[in-house]
Protein backbone atom coordinates (compact mmCIF):
# COMPACT_ATOMS: atom_id res chain seq x y z
CA UNK A 1 0.00 0.00 0.00
CA UNK A 2 2.07 2.98 -1.21
CA UNK A 3 1.22 6.76 -1.33
CA UNK A 4 -0.21 7.93 -4.46
CA UNK A 5 0.21 6.34 -7.59
CA UNK A 6 2.01 8.40 -10.36
CA UNK A 7 0.77 7.22 -13.71
CA UNK A 8 3.12 8.38 -16.88
CA UNK A 9 0.51 10.05 -18.87
CA UNK A 10 1.36 12.10 -22.30
CA UNK A 11 4.72 12.87 -21.07
CA UNK A 12 6.60 13.15 -18.28
CA UNK A 13 4.94 16.70 -17.60
CA UNK A 14 1.41 14.89 -17.79
CA UNK A 15 1.34 13.95 -13.72
CA UNK A 16 -2.08 11.86 -13.22
CA UNK A 17 -2.12 10.69 -9.57
CA UNK A 18 -5.38 7.93 -8.72
CA UNK A 19 -6.46 7.37 -5.77
CA UNK A 20 -8.90 5.07 -4.51
CA UNK A 21 -11.90 6.79 -3.93
CA UNK A 22 -13.31 10.85 -4.08
CA UNK A 23 -12.25 11.41 -0.22
CA UNK A 24 -8.80 9.99 -1.06
CA UNK A 25 -7.96 11.97 -3.78
CA UNK A 26 -9.42 15.18 -2.09
CA UNK A 27 -6.92 14.34 0.84
CA UNK A 28 -4.22 14.31 -1.74
CA UNK A 29 -5.06 17.54 -3.20
CA UNK A 30 -5.48 19.04 -0.09
CA UNK A 31 -2.06 17.97 1.06
CA UNK A 32 -0.54 19.07 -2.39
CA UNK A 33 -2.05 22.73 -1.65
CA UNK A 34 -0.97 23.40 1.67
CA UNK A 35 2.41 22.56 0.42
CA UNK A 36 2.04 25.04 -2.54
CA UNK A 37 0.31 27.89 -0.20
CA UNK A 38 3.00 27.84 2.57
CA UNK A 39 5.70 27.95 -0.34
CA UNK A 40 4.13 30.90 -1.67
CA UNK A 41 2.86 32.76 1.34
CA UNK A 42 6.14 32.16 3.16
CA UNK A 43 8.30 33.44 -0.02
CA UNK A 44 6.06 36.28 -1.24
CA UNK A 45 3.81 36.92 1.42
CA UNK A 46 0.65 36.03 0.05
CA UNK A 47 -0.84 33.50 -2.37
CA UNK A 48 -3.65 33.36 -4.51
CA UNK A 49 -6.39 30.27 -4.95
CA UNK A 50 -8.10 29.73 -8.05
CA UNK A 51 -11.96 27.71 -7.02
CA UNK A 52 -13.65 25.85 -9.31
CA UNK A 53 -17.56 25.19 -8.79
CA UNK A 54 -19.92 21.75 -9.61
CA UNK A 55 -20.12 18.76 -7.64
CA UNK A 56 -16.12 17.49 -6.66
CA UNK A 57 -14.24 19.92 -5.39
CA UNK A 58 -17.10 20.32 -2.41
CA UNK A 59 -15.05 17.24 -0.19
CA UNK A 60 -11.88 18.91 -0.50
CA UNK A 61 -13.01 22.37 0.03
CA UNK A 62 -14.53 20.78 3.77
CA UNK A 63 -11.07 19.31 4.42
CA UNK A 64 -9.45 22.86 3.62
CA UNK A 65 -11.93 23.85 6.34
CA UNK A 66 -11.67 21.46 9.02
CA UNK A 67 -8.63 18.44 8.64
CA UNK A 68 -6.09 21.37 7.19
CA UNK A 69 -7.85 24.81 8.36
CA UNK A 70 -4.82 25.31 10.82
CA UNK A 71 -2.08 24.56 8.00
CA UNK A 72 -3.10 27.04 5.54
CA UNK A 73 -2.24 30.83 6.70
CA UNK A 74 -5.46 31.88 5.32
CA UNK A 75 -4.86 35.63 6.31
CA UNK A 76 -2.47 35.56 3.46
CA UNK A 77 -4.86 33.91 0.86
CA UNK A 78 -6.39 35.63 -1.91
CA UNK A 79 -9.54 33.81 -3.23
CA UNK A 80 -10.76 34.01 -7.31
CA UNK A 81 -12.77 31.67 -9.20
CA UNK A 82 -12.08 30.02 -12.49
CA UNK A 83 -15.76 30.44 -13.64
CA UNK A 84 -19.17 30.82 -12.33
CA UNK A 85 -22.87 30.21 -13.11
CA UNK A 86 -24.37 33.85 -13.59
CA UNK A 87 -26.91 33.39 -10.77
CA UNK A 88 -27.16 35.24 -7.56
CA UNK A 89 -24.70 34.75 -5.32
CA UNK A 90 -27.31 33.16 -2.95
CA UNK A 91 -28.83 31.14 -5.27
CA UNK A 92 -28.28 26.84 -4.85
CA UNK A 93 -26.21 26.92 -8.28
CA UNK A 94 -23.70 29.41 -7.27
CA UNK A 95 -20.05 28.49 -6.75
CA UNK A 96 -19.50 31.09 -5.16
CA UNK A 97 -22.06 30.06 -2.76
CA UNK A 98 -21.06 26.56 -2.25
CA UNK A 99 -17.37 27.71 -1.56
CA UNK A 100 -18.79 29.63 0.99
CA UNK A 101 -20.84 27.15 2.41
CA UNK A 102 -18.40 24.87 2.46
CA UNK A 103 -15.03 26.51 3.09
CA UNK A 104 -15.43 30.22 3.49
CA UNK A 105 -17.48 30.46 6.49
CA UNK A 106 -15.47 28.35 8.47
CA UNK A 107 -11.84 29.63 7.46
CA UNK A 108 -10.45 33.38 8.88
CA UNK A 109 -9.83 33.87 5.35
CA UNK A 110 -10.37 38.14 5.24
CA UNK A 111 -13.75 39.14 2.93
CA UNK A 112 -10.89 41.78 1.54
CA UNK A 113 -9.24 38.83 -0.22
CA UNK A 114 -12.43 36.93 -1.65
CA UNK A 115 -13.02 38.06 -4.26
CA UNK A 116 -16.19 36.47 -6.30
CA UNK A 117 -17.10 36.80 -10.05
CA UNK A 118 -19.79 39.54 -10.11
CA UNK A 119 -23.39 38.34 -10.94
CA UNK A 120 -25.52 41.17 -10.05
CA UNK A 121 -23.71 43.08 -13.21
CA UNK A 122 -26.91 44.00 -15.79
CA UNK A 123 -25.13 41.01 -18.76
CA UNK A 124 -22.67 38.78 -18.34
CA UNK A 125 -20.50 40.41 -21.00
CA UNK A 126 -20.11 43.52 -18.83
CA UNK A 127 -19.39 40.95 -15.60
CA UNK A 128 -16.77 39.38 -17.40
CA UNK A 129 -14.85 42.89 -18.12
CA UNK A 130 -15.60 43.61 -14.58
CA UNK A 131 -13.34 40.51 -13.29
CA UNK A 132 -10.87 40.92 -15.75
CA UNK A 133 -10.18 44.46 -14.04
CA UNK A 134 -10.17 42.66 -10.86
CA UNK A 135 -7.57 40.32 -12.07
CA UNK A 136 -5.16 42.35 -13.73
CA UNK A 137 -5.65 45.21 -10.83
CA UNK A 138 -4.11 42.37 -8.55
CA UNK A 139 -2.11 40.40 -10.38
CA UNK A 140 -1.00 43.11 -13.43
CA UNK A 141 -1.21 42.36 -17.13
CA UNK A 142 0.56 39.67 -17.54
CA UNK A 143 -1.25 37.16 -15.29
CA UNK A 144 -3.31 36.06 -13.79
CA UNK A 145 -0.53 33.45 -12.33
CA UNK A 146 -2.41 32.01 -9.86
CA UNK A 147 -0.25 29.77 -7.12
CA UNK A 148 -3.08 26.89 -6.95
CA UNK A 149 -6.04 26.92 -9.92
CA UNK A 150 -8.50 24.10 -8.75
CA UNK A 151 -10.27 23.08 -12.20
CA UNK A 152 -12.52 19.83 -12.22
CA UNK A 153 -13.72 18.10 -15.78
CA UNK A 154 -17.31 17.57 -17.42
CA UNK A 155 -17.77 14.29 -18.80
CA UNK A 156 -17.70 16.38 -22.38
CA UNK A 157 -14.19 17.21 -21.58
CA UNK A 158 -15.46 21.01 -20.53
CA UNK A 159 -13.18 22.61 -17.90
CA UNK A 160 -14.01 26.08 -16.06
CA UNK A 161 -16.73 27.01 -18.30
CA UNK A 162 -15.32 26.53 -21.84
CA UNK A 163 -17.64 23.81 -23.63
CA UNK A 164 -16.52 22.22 -26.41
CA UNK A 165 -16.69 23.81 -29.91
CA UNK A 166 -17.16 27.58 -27.43
CA UNK A 167 -16.65 30.81 -28.75
CA UNK A 168 -14.08 30.71 -25.76
CA UNK A 169 -11.66 28.66 -27.86
CA UNK A 170 -10.99 31.01 -30.19
CA UNK A 171 -10.13 33.49 -27.39
CA UNK A 172 -6.65 34.59 -27.61
CA UNK A 173 -6.55 38.03 -25.36
CA UNK A 174 -9.38 38.04 -22.74
CA UNK A 175 -9.02 36.32 -19.81
CA UNK A 176 -12.64 36.31 -18.87
CA UNK A 177 -15.47 35.88 -21.06
CA UNK A 178 -19.07 35.31 -20.85
CA UNK A 179 -19.97 31.48 -22.17
CA UNK A 180 -23.60 29.11 -22.70
CA UNK A 181 -23.56 25.76 -21.14
CA UNK A 182 -26.17 23.30 -22.59
CA UNK A 183 -26.98 22.37 -18.95
CA UNK A 184 -28.68 24.66 -16.42
CA UNK A 185 -27.68 27.51 -15.40
CA UNK A 186 -26.84 28.18 -18.99
CA UNK A 187 -25.72 31.69 -18.99
CA UNK A 188 -21.96 31.52 -17.48
CA UNK A 189 -18.48 33.17 -16.89
CA UNK A 190 -15.45 31.82 -17.49
CA UNK A 191 -11.73 32.02 -17.30
CA UNK A 192 -10.51 31.35 -20.93
CA UNK A 193 -7.41 28.90 -21.45
CA UNK A 194 -5.08 31.65 -22.09
CA UNK A 195 -5.66 32.97 -18.86
CA UNK A 196 -6.19 29.81 -17.14
CA UNK A 197 -2.54 28.01 -18.85
CA UNK A 198 -0.64 31.13 -16.86
CA UNK A 199 -0.99 29.12 -13.02
CA UNK A 200 1.78 27.98 -11.55
CA UNK A 201 0.06 24.72 -10.52
CA UNK A 202 -3.10 23.47 -11.93
CA UNK A 203 -4.97 20.83 -10.07
CA UNK A 204 -7.42 19.34 -11.95
CA UNK A 205 -10.35 16.67 -9.49
CA UNK A 206 -11.82 14.35 -11.69
CA UNK A 207 -13.83 11.41 -9.25
CA UNK A 208 -16.48 9.07 -11.54
CA UNK A 209 -16.59 6.26 -14.34
CA UNK A 210 -18.57 9.11 -16.24
CA UNK A 211 -15.64 10.92 -16.65
CA UNK A 212 -13.37 7.76 -17.78
CA UNK A 213 -13.78 8.72 -21.69
CA UNK A 214 -12.90 12.50 -21.00
CA UNK A 215 -10.01 12.00 -18.99
CA UNK A 216 -8.79 9.40 -21.13
CA UNK A 217 -9.09 11.92 -24.15
CA UNK A 218 -7.53 15.24 -21.83
CA UNK A 219 -4.14 13.69 -20.75
CA UNK A 220 -4.12 12.36 -24.64
CA UNK A 221 -1.56 14.33 -26.68
CA UNK A 222 -3.60 13.91 -29.71
CA UNK A 223 -6.53 15.43 -28.16
CA UNK A 224 -8.43 17.86 -30.31
CA UNK A 225 -9.13 20.95 -27.75
CA UNK A 226 -12.01 21.76 -29.55
CA UNK A 227 -13.44 18.54 -28.92
CA UNK A 228 -12.30 18.19 -25.57
CA UNK A 229 -11.28 22.04 -23.76
CA UNK A 230 -9.34 20.37 -20.88
CA UNK A 231 -6.64 18.75 -23.26
CA UNK A 232 -5.54 22.45 -23.67
CA UNK A 233 -4.18 22.59 -20.20
CA UNK A 234 -0.96 20.88 -21.93
CA UNK A 235 0.33 23.92 -22.67
CA UNK A 236 0.19 25.31 -19.25
CA UNK A 237 3.10 27.46 -18.60
CA UNK A 238 2.95 25.53 -14.76
CA UNK A 239 2.20 22.46 -13.63
CA UNK A 240 -0.48 20.09 -13.93
CA UNK A 241 -1.89 17.72 -11.90
CA UNK A 242 -4.45 15.44 -12.24
CA UNK A 243 -6.04 13.81 -9.06
CA UNK A 244 -8.15 11.44 -10.28
CA UNK A 245 -9.85 8.20 -8.37
CA UNK A 246 -9.84 4.68 -10.02
CA UNK A 247 -13.54 5.27 -11.64
CA UNK A 248 -12.47 7.76 -13.67
CA UNK A 249 -8.71 5.89 -14.16
CA UNK A 250 -10.47 3.20 -15.61
CA UNK A 251 -9.38 3.90 -19.81
CA UNK A 252 -6.42 5.30 -18.30
CA UNK A 253 -2.97 2.84 -19.24
CA UNK A 254 -2.86 0.95 -15.84
CA UNK A 255 0.84 0.54 -14.96
CA UNK A 256 1.68 0.86 -11.11
CA UNK A 257 -1.00 1.12 -9.05
CA UNK A 258 -0.74 1.37 -5.98
CA UNK A 259 -4.38 2.45 -3.49
CA UNK A 260 -3.25 5.77 -1.82
CA UNK A 261 -3.93 5.68 1.98
CA UNK A 262 -8.06 6.19 2.08
CA UNK A 263 -7.93 7.70 5.69
C1 LIG B 1 -18.93 24.32 -12.84
C2 LIG B 1 -17.49 23.86 -12.85
C3 LIG B 1 -17.34 22.87 -13.94
C4 LIG B 1 -17.15 21.54 -13.22
C5 LIG B 1 -17.36 20.37 -14.13
C6 LIG B 1 -17.39 19.07 -13.31
O1 LIG B 1 -19.19 25.53 -12.74
O2 LIG B 1 -19.78 23.41 -12.88
O3 LIG B 1 -16.58 24.78 -12.77
O4 LIG B 1 -16.29 23.08 -14.82
O5 LIG B 1 -15.83 21.51 -12.70
O6 LIG B 1 -18.61 20.54 -14.79
O7 LIG B 1 -18.49 19.15 -12.44
P1 LIG B 1 -18.72 18.05 -11.28
O8 LIG B 1 -17.60 18.20 -10.32
O9 LIG B 1 -20.05 18.43 -10.67
O10 LIG B 1 -18.74 16.70 -11.97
Amino acid sequence: MGGLEIMPGRSSDIDVRVAGDLHALSVAAAEAMVQVIAAAAGEAGTCSLALSGGGTPRELYRLLASRFREQIPWERVHIFWGDERYVPHDHPDSNYGMARDTLLDHVPCPKANIHPMPTHVPTPEAAAGDYERTLKDHFGNDGPPFDVNLLGLGADGHTASIFPGSPALRERTRWVMSAQSNAAPVSRLTLTLPALIQSANIFVLVAGANKASALKQAVSASADVNACPAAGLRDARGRVIWFVDREAASELATSRRDDVRGE
